[in-house]
């Protein structure tokens, strides 16, 4: 399982320590979650901020945007080279389109499901996808209860992924801990995002060790 710790339960005002002692600590990815106040209920960070956190991190970037306006941020992040950028796929028209220009960048291209949206409605993208991620909490805010039900839908995301696209990754947000790490393992899951599990914790390295199973 490859662990990306999400900076959003992170100390603002120590950031790049914490990002170091993410990656010193063996996280395979930086979960960056964007939020523009629009598509969600709240409001985060944009590419200044951002442009710190790639700097001290010697892991790379996974971008989730969490915006209205998905071409913009796209556009307004890229130069910051992030290894996989994220869009929700409840706010896009054109999903296809915006698969290619994030690729055009030479950036990894994944979508993201709400946990009311079927996985069934991307089987069609699937094969231009490196990554899929399933959002276990509403998305906004981190420190949220586990949504069970992703276990059974990651389960059917699997089906297809291993039929369309099997180098096409299966990422889990929200809630995530050494709960539900297992569960999330056995229903074929590849990646989770972990804010306050390991945020919270003294010793983070050994918090990440935890989800790596
Ligand atoms: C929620 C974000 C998550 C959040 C996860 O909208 O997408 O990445 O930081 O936080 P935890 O792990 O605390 O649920
Ligand atoms: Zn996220």
């Amino acid at each position: 399982m490859l662990v990306a710790p999400s900076i959003l339960s992170a100390d603002f005002g120590n950031l790049s320590r914490d990002v170091q002692e993410i990656c010193d600590g063996g996280c395979d990815l930086v979960h960056v979650d964007v939020m523009d106040g629009h598509f969600v209920p709240n409001l985060t960070i944009g590419p200044v901020v951002v442009s710190s956190v790639a700097k001290a991190a010697t892991k790379p970037l996974d971008i989730h945007l969490m915006v209205e306006n998905n071409t913009f941020f796209v556009e307004l992040f890229a130069p910051l080279k992030p290894e996989y950028i994220s869009f929700h796929i409840e706010e896009e028209k054109h999903p296809h389109r915006l698969i290619q220009k994030i690729k055009s960048y030479g950036i990894k291209a994944a979508v993201v499901l709400n946990p009311h949206t079927p996985p069934e409605s991307i089987e069609f993208l699937l094969q231009d996808l490196d990554m899929v991620l399933l959002m276990s909490v509403n998305p906004g805010f981190g420190g949220q209860s586990f949504i069970d039900t992703v276990i059974p839908k990651a389960n059917r995301l699997k089906t297809l992924r291993d039929k369309i696209n099997p180098n096409c990754l299966i990422e889990v947000d929200g809630g995530v801990s050494d709960k539900n790490i297992h569960a999330l393992k056995e229903a074929g899951v590849d990646v989770v995002v972990a804010g306050s599990y390991v945020f919270k914790q003294q010793d983070r390295a050994a918090a990440i060790r935890s989800l790596q199973v």
